[in-house]
């Protein structure tokens, strides 16, 4: 049995934890793999709408388990005000939710590392999510983390002690000041820490390759987008795991040949929260349209995410390096009766036209070359079938599958579950 993969294939926000949420049904095991509470996973059902930061999108559904993979990293404090949004919905999360022992923890210094680091940054600053993310990965690969499974271990408080204490000379190394109180933070760490104990930790690698050896369905959900991967993204301007599908081998203990489908999800646009490069992004009234229209502000943070026009080259560039084998456009919506659309088909760099992503995609080095296309008029939001699309819409559709070479299998056409089109 094969592990089918979703990602998202722009710079994040994509509406993944929709498309989980939707796909969940044909799913044994959803299972997360990299990323953090850096991520939020929004899902919109019966007239709820919800957040999901580490939390698989699976865990509304009645069967499916959800796993929280060894490349994730996980905060107890925010784990556990999620686990308490989900008492409302009555779900079993005791049953239906399973820890890696290999994921790392973030401890509350490293969400103070995370502010330092960036505050001293200045004007370079990445606009982290400054969940701690950058700073608990860096004591993964430093070889000094502590993981879910250490907190089974009599000694892990001294681990933590040592931790901690480094943590807070580094953040007198930084050249700022940052306010805390470290025993308050420590008390509602251990406190959280405590509940997230009562949780079921796994060998999860083990428990993977036994489902797959009892037939069993995985699917295996991405956080953030390809365009923010630590190694393919728009470094340094992105987050600190690998976001494309390699990542779910490693944060999970997948291997290769045993990926089937590679789902990709895009906006029918381009957005982006935090600093970097962005080729296609409007600052006119169409920018400040689409960001209304499509209510784009972050669901970790809250701050507006910047918009521009679909970009092919770096959603070819990302289809390539997933391998995606079906793609999934969202928001097609919010375009509804927009005067035109515009689609970025090449840049202008170095004087030269190219259609591959480079090195590097400032603004004064790539000025991108445009597609116009009529846009629809028709209100999508209430339409079920893809004989109701109108010509426009068809029209784009098909000039995207014909670049990218890749079906478009899924037109989303509104927040909530039910507005999802199968073609
Ligand atoms: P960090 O991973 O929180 O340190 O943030 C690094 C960069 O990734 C920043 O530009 C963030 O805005 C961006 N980022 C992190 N998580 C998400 C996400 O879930 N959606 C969109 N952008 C994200």
């Amino acid at each position: 049995m094969a592990v089918d993969l979703l990602l998202g294939l722009q710079w994040g926000d994509e509406g993944k934890g929709k498309i989980v949420d939707v796909l969940t049904s044909n799913y044994d095991i959803i299972a997360r793999f990299q990323g953090g509470p850096n991520a939020g996973h929004t899902l919109e059902f019966d007239g709820i709408k919800h957040v999901l930061r580490t939390i698989p999108s699976g865990i509304f559904h009645e069967s499916a388990i959800n796993l929280v993979g060894n490349g994730v990293v996980i905060d107890p404090v925010v784990f556990v005000q999620e686990l308490d949004g989900l008492d409302q919905f009555n779900i079993d999360y005791k049953k239906k939710l399973v820890l890696s022992r290999k994921a790392h923890i973030i401890l509350p210094t490293h969400r103070l590392l995370d502010a330092a680091s960036e505050t001293a940054k200045g004007k370079a600053k990445i606009g982290s999510t400054l969940k701690g993310i950058g700073p608990t990965y860096m004591d993964k690969t430093g070889r000094n983390g502590i993981r879910i499974g250490d907190l089974e271990l009599d000694n892990w408080k001294e681990k933590y002690r040592a931790l901690a204490n480094k943590h807070e000379a580094l953040i007198g190394f930084h050249d700022v000041k940052i306010q805390y109180d470290l025993k308050e933070l420590e008390d509602e760490f251990f406190t959280a820490v405590d509940r997230l104990k009562e949780l079921t930790f796994i060998d999860s690698e083990a428990y993977l390759h036994d489902a797959m050896d009892a037939g069993k369905s995985i699917l295996a959900e991405g956080a953030q987008g390809s365009l923010l991967d630590i190694d393919f993204g728009t470094y340094p301007y992105v987050t600190s795991s690998n976001t494309t599908a390699a990542g779910a081998c490693t944060g999970l203990g997948v291997a290769p040949n045993q990926i089937g489908e590679v789902f990709g999800i895009f906006k029918a646009y381009t957005t982006r929260v935090g600093s970097g490069p962005f080729p296609t992004e409007l600052f006119d009234d169409t920018g400040a349209e689409m960001a209304k229209v499509g209510h784009e502000f972050g669901a970790v943070t809250g701050r507006p995410r910047r918009c521009g026009w679909l970009d092919l080259v770096a959603l070819k560039y990302t289809c390539r390096v997933n391998g995606v084998t079906q793609l999934m456009m969202m928001k097609g919506d919010v375009l509804s009766g927009f005067d035109k659309l515009e689609v970025c088909t090449a840049y202008k760099y170095k004087g030269e036209t190219i259609t591959h992503l480079p090195f590097n995609i400032e603004p004064e080095n790539v000025t991108p070359i445009y597609t116009k296309f009529d846009c629809w008029k028709e209100d999508l939001t209430q339409m079920s079938d893809p004989s109701q699309f109108p010509k426009e819409l068809n029209e784009y559709i098909d000039f995207l599958e014909k670049e990218l070479q890749i079906p478009i299998k899924i037109v989303s056409v509104g927040p909530d579950r039910t507005q999802t089109i199968h073609r």
